[in-house]
């Protein structure tokens, strides 16, 4: 697996990959030819059995500070049209395998897009959070008004989105955007602990479970609202639920049978 911009370990650890972005002097930042490599790698990756999940990283500067600014500045909106770069990000969002971000500094813009996309982020403490594209008279577009309202809040990415401000890693941890913050030194060591976890259990049942876990990110408010009330109804078809509101009515402990 020999790309350009990116350095790709199909066997960094037993079942685990790593995927490296490598354009260290730009800040990572992530020109149309990185996220292709990247797209290629982990469809790669996900055809090969032998890995069972994969860690994406930077370096300790960097994760990645946003898409390239200088190969955007040119263009206009059909000319961004005809590069339909979202059709290499939907690529990634399907990955099947587990992917685990490994942050470290700035990870802002598409970077901390990218970030989110994976289904976890191991942060380290000099990490950076920021969608600061609105400094540049633009807004994201590679799903952070999206996925960050959705991981920590309106009032949150709005400030985030409307301000452009970063934010640390203990502030991404507080409000829910990152899995923990570990020291810089051990960064990618405990995404690989993490990695490991997953890669114990059975690959089928990680799929499905991964699947299911993002399903609830894909289905619209109404329809998780439907979805809700007709499991609530289901409830009082059970015999359960007669004994817990009748425990409390009768000011005593309810006994559960699981009917
Ligand atoms: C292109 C970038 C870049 C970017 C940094 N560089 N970010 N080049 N695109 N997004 C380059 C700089 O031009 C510079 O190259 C080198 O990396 C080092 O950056 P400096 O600015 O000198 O470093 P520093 O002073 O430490 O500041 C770091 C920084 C700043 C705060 C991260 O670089 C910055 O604000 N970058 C832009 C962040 C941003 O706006 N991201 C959102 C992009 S829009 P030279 O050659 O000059 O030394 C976006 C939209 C996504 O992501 C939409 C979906 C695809």
């Amino acid at each position: 697996m020999n790309f350009e911009l990116i350095l790709v370990n199909p066997a960094y650890a037993a079942h685990i990959a790593l995927i490296q972005l490598n354009r260290p002097k730009e800040l990572n930042a992530l020109n149309l030819q990185l996220m292709l490599e990247l797209k290629q790698a982990l469809s790669q990756l996900d055809d090969l059995e032998e890995v069972r999940c994969i860690i994406i990283t930077g370096n300790q500067q960097a994760f990645a500070a946003g898409a390239d600014i200088k190969q955007m500045e040119s263009k206009n909106a059909i000319d961004l049209l005809k590069i339909d770069q979202f059709e290499t990000w939907d690529q990634i969002r399907k990955t099947k395998k587990p992917i685990i971000a490994a942050v470290s500094g700035f990870a802002l813009g598409g970077g901390c897009e990218l970030a989110m996309t994976c289904d976890m982020i191991i942060a380290s403490e000099s990490a950076k959070f920021g969608q600061p594209e609105i400094k540049i008279g633009i807004m994201p577009g590679a799903g952070g008004t999206q996925r960050l309202t959705r991981a920590i809040g309106k009032a949150n990415a709005m400030e985030m989105v409307l301000t452009g401000k970063f934010i640390s890693a203990e502030e991404a941890q507080r409000m829910g955007l990152v899995n923990r913050v570990v020291p810089e030194e051990i960064y990618l060591d405990e995404a690989v602990k993490l990695a490991k976890e997953i890669a114990l259990m059975s690959p089928i049942a990680i799929r499905l479970a991964k699947e299911s876990v993002n399903k609830a990110f894909e289905s619209g408010l109404q329809e998780g609202l439907y979805f809700e009330r007709k499991n609530f109804y289901m409830t009082f078809a059970s015999e359960d639920q007669k004994e817990g509101m009748n425990a409390f009515v009768e000011k005593r402990k309810p006994i559960f049978t699981g009917k």
